[in-house]
């Protein structure tokens, strides 16, 4: 028999995203970037749809094309329905409609926070996948969780943050140490140089499994306001410092959670994704729990971490194996409750 051939399309926030899979291997995964929002220091809502507008159809015949695939092989249309921005997901699911008419193939309504965690199916995404229960850190610039995974899609939210998103602060953090946006990748390229113990932020007091990222922010910019006034420099004379001080604070609070679910929960199969599973400081403590722990540790390719459409085809493919299609009377979501 034939594999499956599915395109899947993401469009939830800044990134026009286009994959092709053909069962559970990614042929083609292309994103066009919006860097128009760098300016703004932050995702401008209006400005990103329509860049998406301009961008789905040439993303879409580049993938096409990368894959080495005819139209007519596609088996059906995958796309994120929510959550995300309104007019952002408008642009992708009007698309994959119309697409998936013209080609009269299903159509496949995809949660961007289910694919963030299912990414971890993709071939390549892990020299093996995760068994079944394993807890999965969803940790990017618009969300912060952690979710059991009992199946496909039999997931639950264990613990969420309350106020800002890991990402978020990383971002809004770099803002007031005058860094560019998105500052994540910037602030652990700067930590590599610092040293982490230089400052100390206050950490949140959060219930359960939750999270809570406002105050560590907070605590920053006082700080930086009161140094700054006795020395202009401060922030130039000790950014390494300040970075690696701010990663390793962020950091722990991720990692103190996860450790208590995994060994309340008593779960060994632990998994992260989405932006900031780029972190080197992260995937460093997740390594360190491996040889301290014992944890089977799960963390994908860099390019199925942040947000891409590779993540929506497989989703969508575990989706076509069900037969779970959409109407075409379905809608985009900015908000979705649960995973
Ligand atoms: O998953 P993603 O691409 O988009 C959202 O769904 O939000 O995540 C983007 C977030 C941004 O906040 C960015 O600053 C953060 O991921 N990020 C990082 C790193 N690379 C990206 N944060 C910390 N360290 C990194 N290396
Ligand atoms: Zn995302």
């Amino acid at each position: 028999m034939n594999e499956v051939i599915i395109l899947g399309i993401e469009s939830s926030c800044d990134d026009t995203s286009v994959a092709v899979i053909k069962g559970n291997k990614i042929l083609s995964n292309i994103a066009a970037n919006q860097e128009i929002h760098n300016e703004y220091g932050g995702v401008v809502p209006e400005l990103a749809s329509r860049a998406h507008q301009l961008n789905i159809v040439p993303t879409i015949e580049k993938t096409i094309s990368e894959a080495k695939i005819l139209q007519k092989d596609i088996s059906a249309i995958g796309f994120t329905s929510g959550p995300g921005l309104l007019g952002s997901l408008l642009v992708g699911t009007s698309f994959a409609k119309s697409l998936a008419m013209s080609l009269n193939v299903p159509l496949i309504e995809v949660n961007h926070l289910q694919a963030h965690i299912l990414a971890h199916f993709i071939e390549d995404a892990n020299p093996q996948p995760p068994k079944f229960p394993f807890l999965c850190l969803t940790v990017s610039g618009g969300h912060t969780m952690i979710v059991l995974v009992n199946d496909y899609f039999d997931m639950k939210i264990l613990g969420k943050t309350i106020d800002d998103a890991a990402g978020e602060a990383f971002d809004k953090i770099g803002k007031i140490l005058n860094l560019d946006y998105p500052a994540g990748a910037i602030i652990d390229k700067l930590a590599k140089n610092g040293n982490e113990n230089a400052f100390k932020f206050s950490k949140p007091k959060v219930a359960d499994y939750d999270y809570s990222f406002s105050g560590i922010k907070t605590s920053v910019l006082y700080f930086i306001q009161k140094e700054t006034k006795k020395n202009p420099n401060f922030i130039k004379e000790n950014l390494n410092d300040l970075a690696a001080s701010v990663q390793k604070t962020i950091v722990d609070v991720l990692m103190e959670k996860l450790e208590k679910a995994a060994k309340e929960l008593k779960i060994n199969e632990i998994a992260i994704s989405g932006g900031v599973s780029a972190n080197s400081k992260l995937r460093e403590a997740m390594m360190q729990n491996h040889e301290k722990l014992g944890w089977n540790i799960f963390i994908p390719k860099f390019e199925y971490t942040t947000d891409n459409a590779a993540m929506i085809a497989m989703t969508a493919k575990l989706k076509f194996d069900r037969k779970e299609f959409s109407d075409l009377q379905v809608k985009a979501r900015a908000r979705v409750e649960g995973v």
